[in-house]
Formats: C-alpha cells, sequence, structure tokens
C-alpha cells in the first residue's frame, strides 16, 4: 500500500528452496552466482512475525531478546535512510520455529522486516530488493507460492529480484513435511560456506553452468504439476548442493547420520512404489524437508514416524504444511 503507516505488523512464510541458492557473486548486495525457486510453507505452524513502530530510537527485540542491530539489518535500514534520513524504528520480532538452525528463519525474517519498513517507509524499488540485502533467500518469502530469484546481470542488483511463477492455490495436492534433526545453530553459517564453496569447490563451477536448464525443467513440472519429475529435481539439486559442500576444502557437512537415513528411507519408499512419491531437499542443516502429495502423506508420515520419531528418536518433531501464500499484513 502506497499510505504511510506508523505502526505495522507483518507475518512472511518460511520458503524452501527446490533449486538451491548457493554461491554470491557480490557479498554485499548478496547477488547470487545463479538463479534459484523455492515454495513457501503455509503459515499455519511456521513463520515470522514482525511489528514495527516510527519511534525515536531504533530497538531491535528478536525472540523476546533486546539484540544489537546487525550489520545485515543495518544494510535494511541505511537503505530506507537514503529516502528518509531521519527513519528510526522500534521492532519487536519472533519465529515460531528454532532461529538459525537451516530452517529458513533468516529467509522469513528479513522478509518481515524488508516489508514492515517498506510499509513505515514507502521507497523506490522492489521489497525483495530490500529483504535480499538482509538474506539472500529472504527475497524469495516476499512473494506466495512458486517464487523465482532470477540473478540478474546488473551490477547494483536492480534486477536481482524474485517474483511468483505460480500461486499457492496452483497445486493444492502437494504437501510438506519439515523433520526437525537437530534445532542447533548451524555449524558453518551461509555466508562462510557458500564464500568458501565458490573459492574452493570445482564443482561449483559446473553447477553454475547447468542450474538454469534445472530451473526450466522444475517450472515444467510444476506446471505440469507432475510430481515425479519434481521430486526428482528436488532431489537431484540438494544432493548437487551437498555435493558442492563436500567439494569445498576444507569439507561442509550439513547432514548428518539421521539425514542421511531418511534420504535411504525416501529412496527405498520411492522404489516400493516403482515412481518418485516423495523428495527431500535440505538447506544448511540436518533437517530434512520432504514433499508429497496428500494421497502419500499419511503413509509417508507413518514411516518417518515409526522409524525416527518417539522415545530416543532422532527427529523431535514434524511439521506438515502445505503450499503458502507471501506476507500478510
Ligand atoms: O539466504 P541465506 O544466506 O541464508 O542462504 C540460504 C541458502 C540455503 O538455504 C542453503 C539455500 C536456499 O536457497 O535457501
Amino acid at each position: 500500500t502506497p499510505k504511510e503507516k506508523d505502526e505495522v505488523t507483518v507475518r512472511t512464510p518460511v520458503n524452501i528452496a527446490v533449486i538451491k541458492y548457493w554461491g554470491k557473486r557480490d557479498e554485499k548486495l548478496n547477488l547470487p552466482l545463479h538463479s534459484s525457486l523455492s515454495v513457501n510453507l503455509s503459515m499455519d505452524s511456521m513463520y515470522t512475525e514482525t511489528s514495527a513502530r516510527k519511534s525515536k530510537d531504533t530497538v531491535f527485540c528478536i525472540n523476546g531478546k533486546i539484540e544489537v542491530p546487525t550489520k545485515r539489518f543495518d544494510r535494511l535500514i541505511n537503505k530506507i535512510r537514503a529516502d528518509h534520513p531521519e527513519s528510526n524504528v522500534d521492532i519487536t520480532t519472533h519465529n515460531t520455529f528454532p532461529t538459525a538452525a537451516g530452517l529458513a528463519s533468516s529467509a522469513s525474517g528479513y522478509a518481515a522486516l524488508a516489508c514492515a519498513l517498506k510499509l513505515l517507509y514507502p521507497t523506490s524499488g522492489n521489497v525483495s530488493e530490500l529483504a535480499r540485502l538482509g538474506s539472500g533467500s529472504a527475497c524469495r518469502s516476499t512473494a506466495g507460492g512458486f517464487v523465482l530469484w532470477e540473478k540478474g546481470v546488473e551490477e547494483g542488483g536492480k534486477d536481482s529480484v524474485s517474483r511468483q511463477l505460480y500461486s499457492e492455490d496452483h497445486w493444492p495436492e502437494l504437501r510438506i513435511l519439515v523433520c526437525v534433526v537437530c534445532k542447533d545453530e548451524k555449524a558453518v553459517p551461509s555466508t562462510a560456506g557458500m564464500q568458501s564453496t565458490v573459492q574452493t569447490s570445482s564443482l561449483m563451477k559446473h553447477r553454475v553452468l547447468h542450474v538454469q536448464q534445472r530451473i526450466e525443467q522444475i517450472t515444467e513440472a510444476i506446471r505440469l504439476r507432475d510430481f515425479p519429475k519434481f521430486g526428482e529435481i528436488t532431489m537431484r539439486d540438494s544432493n548437487e548442493m551437498h555435493a558442492v559442500c563436500l567439494d569445498t576444502y576444507p569439507p561442509i557437512a550439513y547432514l548428518n547420520d539421521t539425514s542421511h537415513q531418511i534420504i535411504r528411507s525416501v529412496h527405498e519408499y520411492n522404489s516400493e512404489k516403482g515412481e518418485v512419491r516423495a523428495a527431500y531437499t535440505f538447506d544448511a542443516g540436518p533437517n530434512a524437508v520432504l514433499f508429497c502429495e496428500e494421497k502419500d502423506l499419511f503413509e509417508i508420515r507413518d514411516r518417518i514416524k515409526s522409524k525416527f520419531c518417539g522415545e530416543g528418536g532422532r527427529v523431535s518433531e514434524l511439521v506438515e504444511c502445505k503450499i503458502g501464500c507471501g506476507p500478510m499484513l
């Protein structure tokens, strides 16, 4: 909305990339080496909620604790201050899920901040550009459904923005099962990991050459709601991202034994069925995100529950979602 407000509260979704973003060509502006594609999770259980109010000083409260604003936060507020020099905000934000555990908290977090700041202080430019300054993947949480973040070619990043490919209503049967394996903060933050991969992995050079083709193939699979194709590309891309992490020197291993057992279990399930009916993807951490269609959800969830949950289980929580919409005011 173009009308300036004094106080806003926004809710933003977590997005999970099916074609991963891994590698920057510009670290200050978070410009990626290649495009990426994600889906938003419905906001019934996982989201960020951020309230922002114009104020005399800038105060930043995350999950109930006052925090010193991060460098990334400064990038966003400084961009706003270029047009509104006096801007100060009192911000309260919380995630309904563990922060910094490879569950895309920075994505929904910075998307919420960007939306809130943009509503308080209307500025020119795309809200996804502002979110991207906080965290690259955050730009994909500023639209709903299936979202493409185009890498862009301009130096200043004006064309490195996200856009919706298909809305959340496009594939109503699609379900997402988040398997929480570990709630600890990740050992290697994604920015440091990406930097190290870009500097040392030769496999990364190969990845950059064919990611675009994969994006076109998965876009077509989404258009046709072709789960076996969608699932296979999703798994292959996650595997490739973790392969370039292992090809980094020294290697970066985000997956743990449980992650590998979940991978095996998904492939076993698919070979029993004779086609891809379940797919996994992993971000910078051991937590698995599974995709399937509604008709297979109960069976897949029961299998995960019986193998990995319960007393002494290695999966502490299972969260079921649908494809979700974009930010809500
Ligand atoms: O936006 P960042 O810097 O937190 O990077 C996120 C990278 C991955 O989550 C591993 C992949 C992705 O595309 O979301």
